[in-house]
């Protein structure tokens, strides 16, 4: 999907479909009032008689006259004194999810009309141009899919129509949604892939294709090559698996040479069965998203390519399956780290933490000026927050706030929990220097616990999606998150 802005009058504009906002109260904006008055109070008309007021609900007038565009798409934005972001964001998720079933291929967005409220133009055209595009998305398979529904056409343009003319910061975050948005893309088809497709293997090509897109150094290493490395923790999840394990290193060189990176570590469990400690069956296919957050590392990888951020920035995914078998680690194997600790496995099925740990202590060479891991990583935290945030872990508060308020600005919001010391002792064992588990209290802080033995001495923050990542139930698919978060973190730190 292309986006562009453009500076015309709305009612002359030649378009599938022109995409007006309105308030409950009827009162349109500049835009939608010269609309109006091309259709001699038509428009005005219509919406007074038959939009309802919650915010997304539609209303589609074809072919009114005066107007040039093939429709009109009223959005209501809901009342206007409780608007606020989450308006702007559900008017134009409904308006996306409209263009996406229509036959329209093309769509104009009265965007100044959507500005209001606390929030400002490069904000609304950013939360735009992510909204339509996540919401017009289509999983596309590898395999046949016969699904018996008729193919809607695309919507391949959608042009951003303002009043007055556009400056720098306007353009670039027209820029950034529409980067967000394609790294979005490219995370949710990795999570949506079936675990057959998508494995270890299949995300180093995939990193590999990036790196030859966009001229990164990428790094993979085969099983010898982890076990040469030290990572035996990481190693001892990939034993009861036939699938080969990969360890993925991406480097990002947009900045000097000589700055810190941020590094971002991704969990690539591409199937997590359990092991040993094997789950129950149901729902046990949605553990193919077990590598969503290697998915939304390589995500943000295009996101920040597209826009050539000048900023340096490593990727690290250890990616393997958890499978039993006869070669399987066993509850009470004892492994050891590359850190050097010992960790008593006392579940399998808490294999997250066991390939994390390992990657954690490799980015220590990096001299990081900031690690953020990104896992699929406990039940307990969609026990704990639900599905509407991603749990957020941090050894410094700072830069957990600072994190949590962008999460708010993008809508991809995280929400800080303790990582206290009174939680560490749950993870005492008597044979080995730490066990794999924290028994059932506070199941996400015990395994952010366990992380943070793994850390260093750099700035880290841990964002457990086990909630946020996907979407189970009719609407089973991935959500492309934490990439706006990720991607809003980064564009931050590169100061645009
Ligand atoms: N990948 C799972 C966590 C998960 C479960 C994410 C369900 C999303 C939905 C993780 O590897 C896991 O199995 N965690 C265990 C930890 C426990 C054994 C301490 C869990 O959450 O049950
Ligand atoms: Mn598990
Ligand atoms: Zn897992």
């Amino acid at each position: 999907m292309e986006f562009s802005i453009k500076a015309s009058a709305p009612e002359k504009l030649k378009t599938g479909a022109l995409v007006v906002p309105v308030f409950s109260d009827g009162a349109l904006g500049a835009q939608g009032l010269a609309i109006d008055a091309a259709t001699a109070g038509q428009l005005s008309r219509l919406v007074a008689r038959d939009l309802e007021e919650k915010s997304g609900t539609l209303l589609a007038l074809p072919e009114l006259p005066g107007v040039a565009a093939e429709r009109v798409l009223v959005v209501s934005l809901g009342k206007r004194d409780e608007f606020a972001d989450k308006a702007v964001r559900s008017a134009l998720a409904a308006v996306g999810k409209w263009l996406a079933g229509s036959r329209a291929t093309s769509a104009a967005l009265c965007a100044t009309d959507f500005v209001a409220g606390a929030r400002d133009l490069p904000w609304t055209l950013r939360t735009a141009a992510q909204a339509l595009f996540d919401a017009t998305y289509q999983y596309e398979a590898p395999y046949g899919k016969k699904d018996g529904k008729s193919q809607s056409k695309r919507l391949a343009k959608v042009e951003m129509l303002l009043v007055g003319k556009s400056d720098n910061a306007t353009k670039a975050a027209l820029a950034q949604g529409a980067a967000i948005a394609s790294g979005m893309a490219l995370t949710r088809d990795l999570g949506n892939l079936p675990a057959n497709y998508c494995t270890p293997t299949h995300l180093a090509d995939t990193a590999k294709k990036l790196g030859k897109q966009y001229k990164l150094k990428v790094e993979v290493f085969d099983r010898a090559g982890i076990e040469k490395i030290g990572m035996g923790s990481f190693l001892s999840v990939s034993r009861g698996s036939h699938e080969a394990p990969r360890f993925i290193v991406l480097h990002y060189n947009g900045g000097k040479a000589k700055e810190a990176p941020v590094v971002l570590v991704g969990k690539g469990v591409t199937f997590d069965s359990g092991g040993i400690s094997i789950k129950p069956g149901e729902g046990m296919d949605e553990m193919k998203y077990d590598m969503c957050g290697a998915a939304s590392v390589l995500g943000t990888f295009k996101a920040i390519s597209e826009l050539a951020l000048p900023i340096n920035v490593i990727g690290l995914i250890p990616a393997t399956e958890n499978l039993p078998s006869g070669t399987a680690t066993k509850p009470g194997d004892v492994v050891t780290s590359l850190s050097g600790q010992t960790i008593e496995v006392l579940n399998t099925d808490a294999e997250g933490r066991l390939i994390l740990c390992d990657a954690l202590t490799y980015a220590e060479r990096f001299k990081p000026a900031a690690v953020i891991d990104i896992a699929t990583l406990t039940g307990a935290c969609i026990i704990a927050l639900g599905h509407h945030p991603s749990g957020l872990f941090s050894n410094d508060d700072t830069f957990a706030r600072e994190l949590q308020d962008l999460g708010q600005d993008c809508g991809d919001r995280a929400w800080h929990m303790p990582l206290w010391d009174d939680y560490q002792e749950q993870l005492k064992s008597n044979f080995a220097d730490m066990a794999n588990i924290g028994g059932r209290p506070a199941g996400s802080v015990t395994a952010a616990c366990f992380l943070s033995r793994f850390t260093g001495n750099y700035k880290w923050a841990h964002l457990d999606i086990a909630g946020t990542a996907w979407k189970s139930g009719a609407e089973k698919g991935a959500t492309g998150r934490p990439v706006p978060l990720l991607t809003s973190y980064l564009i931050a730190r590169a100061g645009r």
